[in-house]
């Protein structure tokens, strides 16, 4: 099975222009849903994960999946103004707009191995500010973890400027 025939695209959603990549339809796959997050922890199985951080709305999906499997702990990073505790946030870009986004600031311990889940990378704003937030906390990045990669827009190749282990599942 190939997970892109899982993958529905939307065009013009949610801006004219956009080719919207569609995970609902994988999500609601059992076999597609499976084999994405056994193939996203495959590389880690056995290994020492301490936690891992899922991106706010479609990485929390697949971070739960995830971390269960790797039996680590879960980190939420939101948007702004939805945790309840102190937070630390930094602005950041996408390719359809401006947010913001934040984590608690007691959310990982200096020295933790994070791995970091999103479903997709495109221009990379959103993983790169998540990364820049994580490290500031002390944490170590020890990958970036993605079902899609949009090479074109560039996100894989800023991340793994930075230092980090970038893996997708299909481009
Ligand atoms: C999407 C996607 C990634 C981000 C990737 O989230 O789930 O988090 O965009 O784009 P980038 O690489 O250009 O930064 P979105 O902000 O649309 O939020 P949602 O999951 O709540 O829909
Ligand atoms: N996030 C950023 N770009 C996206 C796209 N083209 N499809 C789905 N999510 C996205």
């Amino acid at each position: 099975m190939d997970l892109r025939d899982a993958i529905r695209t939307i065009p013009d959603y949610p801006k004219p222009g956009i080719l919207f990549r569609d995970i609902t339809t994988l999500l609601g796959d059992a076999r597609a849903f499976r084999r994405s997050v056994d193939q996203l922890v495959a590389p880690w199985a056995g290994g020492k994960i301490d936690k891992i951080a899922g991106i706010e709305a479609r990485g929390f999906i697949l971070g739960g999946a995830v971390a269960h499997q790797l039996s680590s702990g879960f980190v939420p990073i939101r948007k702004k103004g939805k945790l309840p505790h102190t937070t630390v946030r930094i602005a950041y870009s996408l390719e359809y707009g401006l947010d913001e986004m934040e984590m608690h600031e007691d959310a990982v311990a200096a020295g933790e191995r994070v791995i970091l889940v999103d479903d997709l990378i495109a221009t990379g704003g959103t993983a790169t500010a998540a990364v820049q937030l994580l490290r500031q906390m002390g944490a170590e990045v020890v990958a970036a973890c993605f079902v899609i990669d949009l090479p074109d827009l560039g996100g894989a190749d800023r991340l793994r400027a930075m230092g980090v282990d970038v893996r997708t599942l299909v481009a």
